[in-house]
């Protein structure tokens, strides 16, 4: 149902979706998301990925979800780096929307909804993200979410065969 987005844990029968999602929109993820071994875009490799989601999950450290259009797969959504201490409460948000879906309001609910469960179900009091610097639809994404910029950290990530450096955002989601 186009306009509808909802959030829920990834399982192991969304592999096919999104290895079939990433293969596509392999060219258009370059300059924004790393480069990944042959395995990722198949969906016996994601199944494998995803085990390793939700043992990760299981242990405390991720929230994996993936982000859906009415009942299809679209994209993901993944609160990672989690800190749950009581003196920390932390995690970081990351997120990708198939490109046959962008530009139509998902990621921007998906984030609102992966926030929720940050505050609510994860009990986290601070959220994190970081960008690529010139990926203005994803600040836009941030920002929309109440998310600001809070400084640049330097070559952190080595996308297209580079070094960049990333834009880093915060929000805070109280108690
Ligand atoms: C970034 C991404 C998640 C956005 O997903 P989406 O579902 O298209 O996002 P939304 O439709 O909710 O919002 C996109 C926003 O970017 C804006 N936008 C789109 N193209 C733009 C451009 N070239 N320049 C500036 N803003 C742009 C849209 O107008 C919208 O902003 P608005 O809400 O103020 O109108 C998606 O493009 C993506 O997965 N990209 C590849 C991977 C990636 O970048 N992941 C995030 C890494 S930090």
């Amino acid at each position: 149902m186009p306009g509808t987005t909802s959030i829920r844990l990834i399982e192991p029968a969304d592999a096919a979706p999104i290895a079939e999602h990433r293969l596509r929109d392999v060219e258009a993820f370059r300059p924004w998301e790393p480069a990944q071994p042959a395995s990722f875009y198949t969906a016996r490799g994601q199944a494998e990925r995803i085990d390793g989601l939700l043992d990760a999950h299981k242990s405390g450290t991720l929230w994996p979800g993936v982000v859906l259009a009415g009942e299809e797969v679209i994209g993901q959504v993944t609160v990672g780096g989690i800190l749950p201490q009581p003196h920390l409460r932390r995690g970081s948000l990351g997120y990708w929307i198939a490109g046959n879906a962008q530009n139509q309001g998902h990621a921007g609910r998906a984030v609102a909804l992966a926030l929720e469960v940050m505050r609510d179900v994860l009990k986290l009091r601070r959220a994190e993200a970081s960008t690529n610097l010139e990926n203005l639809p994803s600040q836009r994404v941030l920002r929309r979410n109440g998310f600001s910029p809070y400084g640049v950290a330097h070559s952190t990530i080595l996308l297209d065969g580079t070094w960049r450096d990333s834009l880093l955002w915060e929000r805070i989601l109280g108690d």
